[in-house]
């Protein structure tokens, strides 16, 4: 049967995209989540009171599966393209099959979803925001496959926002700092002195992204002074590398 109109956020079981979705479920519309773990989704959909589906993003299946789902949708006024994880075996290992499965989550199946959702986010003259990260434009070596499909994310997700205008549709790129999530959970930030403050909490990313996406903004960071570190890699990545060495040396 044909539905009017579906808001859609990926990976909305847990962390910033659950936060995205209580938000968007307050304002009153329909809301569909996606994610693989049943449980926690469902759960997720009962708090809610929305539709789930449970598919794993990162298989054509699971792409097929969310194509199903929207056909017979005729206006998604929001696509919350948020699905991810963390990605953190160390470059040495040389592990492609990290290195591909990071791309494969953290960028290819944004491009696949927002493929599936596009007739709907394009009747609704809609938006997408896609959850980046500070990652994608900063990278310390940290988290070596995650940032660099981060990186693929945020050219795709300014490149999209340039050509979608052109059809009315809205493309926000949001890029938060260190939340304290299920898969991230920043510990060791959040146990020392000072660097605690760094680590915000998903209701307040989700907050200040849907405020930069009520603005229309092409592209915010979580909190906004992260904005500098991705100016200081872009003019002084020598210095970035030199901080990341010590840091790295330092906390290990
Ligand atoms: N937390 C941070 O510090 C931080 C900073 C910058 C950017 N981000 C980005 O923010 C996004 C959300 O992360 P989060 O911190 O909120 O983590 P989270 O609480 O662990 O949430 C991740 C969500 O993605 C879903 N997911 C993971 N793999 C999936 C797959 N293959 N297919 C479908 N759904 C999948 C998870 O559910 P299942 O595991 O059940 O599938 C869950 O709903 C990610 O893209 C992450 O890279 C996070």
């Amino acid at each position: 049967m044909a539905q009017r109109s579906l808001m859609v956020v990926t990976g909305g079981s847990s962390g910033i995209g659950l936060a995205l979705a209580r938000r968007l479920r307050e304002r009153g519309t329909d809301l569909l989540l996606v994610a693989r773990g049943a449980d926690r989704l469902a759960a997720a959909g009962r708090a809610l009171a929305c539709d789930t589906l449970v598919a794993d993003l990162a298989s054509a299946e699971g792409i097929a599966a969310l194509g199903e789902r929207l056909a017979g949708v005729e206006r998604i006024p929001v696509l919350v393209n948020n699905a991810g994880g963390p990605f953190r075996r160390p470059l040495l290992e040389h592990d492609p099959d990290e290195a591909r499965e990071a791309i494969e989550l953290l960028y290819l199946a944004m491009v696949r979803v927002t493929a599936v959702a596009w007739p709907g986010l394009a009747a609704a003259r809609g938006s997408i925001v896609n959850v980046v990260s500070v990652a994608g434009t900063v990278s310390t070596g940290s988290a070596p496959h995650y940032a660099a499909a981060k990186h693929a994310a945020i050219a795709w997700s300014r490149g999209l926002h340039v050509e979608a205008a052109a059809v009315g549709v809205h493309v926000l790129t949001a890029n938060p700092g260190p939340v304290a999530t299920a898969a991230f959970p920043h510990d060791r930030l959040r146990g020392h002195r000072w660097l605690r403050h760094t680590v915000i909490d998903d209701t307040r990313c989700a907050d200040t992204i849907l405020r930069a996406l009520e603005r229309r903004r092409a592209e915010s960071y979580h909190p906004e002074w992260w904005r500098a570190a991705t100016v200081a890699q872009a003019i002084a990545p020598g210095a970035m590398a030199r901080l990341a060495r010590r840091s790295r040396a330092k906390f290990g």
